[in-house]
């Protein structure tokens, strides 16, 4: 008989995790969950009834007996460059397709050298699948509604705080200072300054920040100068303000449920015209685990490109219709 290939959830016990999995849960996927801390992993295995697998994230004979018969890693352990490493290498070796939800550069990148050990693997290698996979749709759709696209500008509206981990993570991007796509390569902005976007109703000053877009919609669309632009400072700049035990693990089901994510671009095409469009969402924490999973999903249908890719090179703005309560709005101005 041939064994059904399941999802496995690594780093499942953290406050995102979680998340995931009880989403996993609801759309009753088979798959199994995975940790390096016994006591969180088992307790959770027990309340979702799933198998469970405690092993660290360098356990490299721990991480071929639990990819067996997988067909796709999750990885929401982060950050992610204390993690992604290793459970890439160990997705190449098993030719498991890897999945995570980081917003660290650098996780891309690693995934982009790995392109050609993906192909030969017969694996799809995407880091930052989470939040950036409606992003990157909604760069796909512009993309598409001009010719020859030159300039890209886009601003995300996030609500919903942050989780322990994403503020730890956030120093990794916020070390990297403000980077940009431009003539192709990314550069080190020359002027940051901020700038307003319309999100339907309302229009919100941003802050110019690297949101992985300059990496993912770059592999996406090739689309030669991309600035990115966040609502909020990257909290790890404030971190020496902050007392990071006594941070909560993350906001509340019903924190998250009172507001909504939203995300605004603007393309500009070679004749100089500008297209804008924006998506509206669920709070950040709510979305991550609805875009994760949609992509997960695709995957363990068969869907999937071989090689390392974006949310937006695998799927095409077509994946946001797979993500519940997330809307891609047109904005009828053209300039
Ligand atoms: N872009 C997006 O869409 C998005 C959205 C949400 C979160 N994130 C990212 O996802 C990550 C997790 O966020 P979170 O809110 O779940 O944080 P969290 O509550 O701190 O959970 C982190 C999880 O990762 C595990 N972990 C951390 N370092 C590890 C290591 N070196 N080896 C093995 N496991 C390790 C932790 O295990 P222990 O419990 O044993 O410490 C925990 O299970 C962060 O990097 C965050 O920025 C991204």
């Amino acid at each position: 008989m041939k064994v059904k290939k399941t999802m496995l959830l690594y780093g499942a016990a953290g406050y995102t995790g979680k998340i995931i999995a009880a989403r996993a849960k609801e759309l009753s996927l088979d798959f199994e969950i995975a940790g390096r801390e016994p006591i969180k992993i088992k307790e959770l295995a027990e309340e979702l009834n799933v198998p469970y697998h405690v092993f660290t994230v360098d356990d490299g004979d721990a991480w071929v007996n639990a990819l067996k018969d997988k067909q796709v890693l999750l990885n929401a352990a982060g950050p992610f460059r204390f993690t992604a490493k290793q459970a890439m290498d160990a997705c190449l070796k098993a030719g498991v397709h890897y999945i995570d939800i980081s917003a660290e550069l650098e996780t891309y990148q690693l995934a982009e050298s790995l392109d050609e050990e993906a192909k030969t693997a017969g694996i799809q290698l995407i880091s930052g699948a989470g939040l950036f996979v409606s992003y990157d749709a909604l760069v796909v759709h512009l993309s598409k509604s001009v010719e020859e696209p030159k300039q890209l500008k886009m601003g995300f509206r996030h609500y919903g705080g942050f989780s322990k981990g994403s503020v730890l993570s956030s120093k990794n991007i916020a070390d990297l200072g403000v980077l940009v796509r431009k003539d192709g390569l990314i550069t080190k902005s020359e002027n940051p300054l901020p700038k307003v976007f319309s999100f339907g109703e309302e229009d919100v000053e941003c802050l110019p920040t690297p949101l992985g877009g300059i990496i993912l919609s770059y592999k996406s669309t090739g689309i030669p100068n991309i600035q990115e632009y966040f609502s909020l400072k990257l909290p790890a700049t404030e971190l020496s303000d902050l007392n990071l035990e006594k941070l909560p693990e993350g906001p509340t089901a019903d924190e998250r449920a009172k507001g909504r994510n939203a995300i605004s671009g603007e393309i500009t095409g070679k004749d100089g015209k500008v297209l804008k469009a924006w998506i509206d969402a669920p709070s950040g924490y709510d979305l991550t685990p609805l875009s994760v999973m949609a992509v997960a999903n695709r995957i363990l249908n068969n869907d999937f490109k071989i090689g390392y890719q974006s949310p937006g090179s695998a799927y095409g703005e077509e994946i946001i219709k797979d993500i519940p309560d997330t809307y891609l709005i047109d904005s009828k101005i053209s300039e």
